[in-house]
């Protein structure tokens, strides 16, 4: 958005701000047993580790110009900490709760509570498989659900939340 300076009686000068450029920040989160990707379960979760999803994402990120974080816990209270500790310094978090999908309400009020859009990921398709996995707890406040594309589900979530971070920016700066 240009703003306009008067420089003297009638000389109007139209001046552009630069572009901001400011790092999105965005936290990944996974849950209990992701730890073991890689040895876990391959022809369901594959052979990746988990550190080398992170690693892959990480230069993606950076790449993007955007700030990338990473917790795995075994322990809820941990998510629930991280995610508290990311009110109004994340902007975007992309979360794999792993079993406590199914389980966590108290992750599904974290979330509610810091008010950070969020996309949870799955790399197995939960629809396909026991029926216990087929309810989320976070699914219906989630800004989407991406599941059954393996490591991938974490790169299209990253691409979704920067798409979904630049279209607020715009419209803040359209509005400022
Ligand atoms: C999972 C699916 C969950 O049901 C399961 O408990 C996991 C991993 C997935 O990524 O496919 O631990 O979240």
């Amino acid at each position: 958005m240009p703003f306009y300076a008067i420089m003297g009686s009638d000389l109007i000068l139209k001046v552009f701000l630069p572009k901001m450029t400011t790092k999105f920040k965005i936290l990944v989160l996974n849950g209990p047993n992701l730890n073991m990707l890689g040895k876990r379960e391959p022809e369901i979760y594959g052979t990746q580790t988990l550190a080398g999803i992170i690693e892959q994402l990480t230069l993606k990120a950076e790449n993007e110009q955007i700030a990338l974080m990473h917790l795995q816990a075994n322990a809820e209270h941990q998510i629930i900490d991280a995610i508290h500790q990311a009110f109004q310094t994340v902007d975007f978090i992309i979360i794999n709760p792993a079993a406590f999908t199914h389980t966590s309400v108290a992750i599904r009020d974290a979330l509610l509570s810091v008010a950070i859009p969020f996309i949870e990921v799955h790399l197995s398709n939960v629809h396909a498989r026991e029926k216990f996995r087929q309810h989320s707890y976070l699914s219906d406040v989630a800004t989407g659900v991406i599941c059954g594309l393996g490591a991938k589900g974490y790169d299209y979530a990253l691409d979704y939340a920067q798409h979904y971070l630049k279209q607020n920016r715009d419209k803040t700066n359209m509005n400022s």
